[in-house]
């Protein structure tokens, strides 16, 4: 049995011809960055998410970036995030020239833990510091608990900026990620629940001068041809991408409910004393892109998987703060907790839609019968 963490050949298998076509009238067009693929997309996906405005870039790093140079994030400004997040949303942090200040997670659902959050913004504000943007991170496909997020964020006058790249169709009480926070950041790396053939990203908004503000920094600044009215940069969805999107765009909810489907196979069929299972969250829908169990001895787990055929990642092995790269904000070991605890023992298991019934039987067979 092989069974690999993710499988996008799979995945093409299924709209190979429609890809393929709109791959080729795209080289017909001639026309390859900033053309009408892109606002077409632009269009479809921010009104996918419940926004007013999207706008294509070139990666969820660079969504992330020019949103908070959008917000007005600069030199010596403190943003609040989660240590247990894909590195990138700290490199847009640095980016933007600021500073990261981490808040621990809930264990439960691995997200920003609300009570933590309204103590580090209090604290940050009695130090005098210059926290400017709050960016909860929706990780695995499941939202922060947003309504609390929002809640603490609005009494300290300080913007949610959400880091939605894990997730695509996801909604907490009804809204959907991209459209809560003032805005949504997304990546479409190819593995994403809605992935490119390439680097991509989006950002949404609805708020209109925001929107301006993003289009011109994703282009050197631009507002007219060759005339920068702001300093900007480089980050583009190319016409291939934008168009190879709004191809999948149409089955993302599909994928998503299959997605469910899975997870709840895995959930009924994992029965082991030592696994704890996801928790999801009464008021939202989870987007799974990541089925994440934690195991105590996790890494005879992976590795017994592996020796059955099983591939599977962890995600992430390394809390941000514990990174050689950001040591010099001098965060050791026993500063977060709960993501440090959470590091030592999740397993991401393979989750995608073209994965079957019987490939999840077997894997959950495999963990039932691991014994350490
Ligand atoms: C939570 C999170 N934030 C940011 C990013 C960065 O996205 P990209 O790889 O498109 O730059 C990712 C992607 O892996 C992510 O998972």
């Amino acid at each position: 049995m092989v069974i690999p963490f993710f499988d996008l050949k799979a995945q093409l298998l299924t709209i190979e011809d429609e890809i393929k076509s709109t791959v080729n009238d795209v080289l017909d067009s001639g026309w390859f960055v900033l053309g009408e693929r892109l606002e077409r997309f632009e269009g479809e996906f921010a009104s996918y998410c419940g926004a007013a405005y999207g706008i294509g870039v070139g990666s969820g790093t660079e969504a992330l970036h020019l949103a908070l140079v959008a917000a007005g994030v600069g030199p010596g400004d403190e943003v609040v995030t989660v240590p247990n997040t894909a590195v990138p949303t700290i490199s847009a942090i640095r980016f933007a020239g600021a500073r990261p200040v981490f808040v621990d997670i809930d264990p439960s659902t691995y997200t920003i833990d609300p009570v933590k959050l309204s103590t580090c913004l209090r604290d940050r504000a009695e130090a005098g510091g210059r926290v400017k943007a709050v960016v909860p991170v929706h990780l695995y496909g499941q939202s922060a608990d947003m309504g609390a997020v929002l809640e603490i964020c609005k009494a300290h006058s300080v913007p949610v900026i959400e880091d939605a790249c894990q997730a695509h169709g996801t909604e907490d009480n009804g809204k959907k990620a991209g459209s809560m926070g003032l805005m949504g950041c997304f990546s479409f790396y190819p593995s994403k629940n809605l992935g490119a053939y390439g680097d991509g990203g989006f950002v949404t908004t609805s708020d209109p001068l925001l929107a301006d503000s993003l289009k011109e920094l994703r282009n050197y600044g631009q507002k007219e041809r060759y005339d920068s009215v702001s300093e900007g940069f480089n980050s583009r969805l190319d016409e291939v991408q934008a168009a190879v999107l709004s191809v999948k765009l149409k089955y993302l909810d599909n994928w998503v409910d299959r997605r469910n489907e899975l997870a709840s196979l895995y959930d009924s069929l994992i029965d082991h004393e030592k696994v704890t299972l996801p928790v999801t969250r009464d008021s939202s829908r989870h987007a799974r892109h990541l089925y994440v169990i934690r195991h105590p001895e996790r890494d005879a787990l992976m590795a017994y998987l592996k020796e059955n055929g099983v591939s599977t990642l962890i995600h992430y092995p390394i809390p941000v703060h514990m990174q050689q790269a950001y040591r010099w904000l001098g965060l050791g070991e026993g500063s977060f907790t709960e993501a440090e605890k959470a590091a030592r023992e999740i397993l991401s298991l393979p989750l995608y839609p073209e994965l079957t019934d019987q490939d999840v039987r077997s894997i959950a067979r495999l963990i039932n019968e691991f014994t350490k």
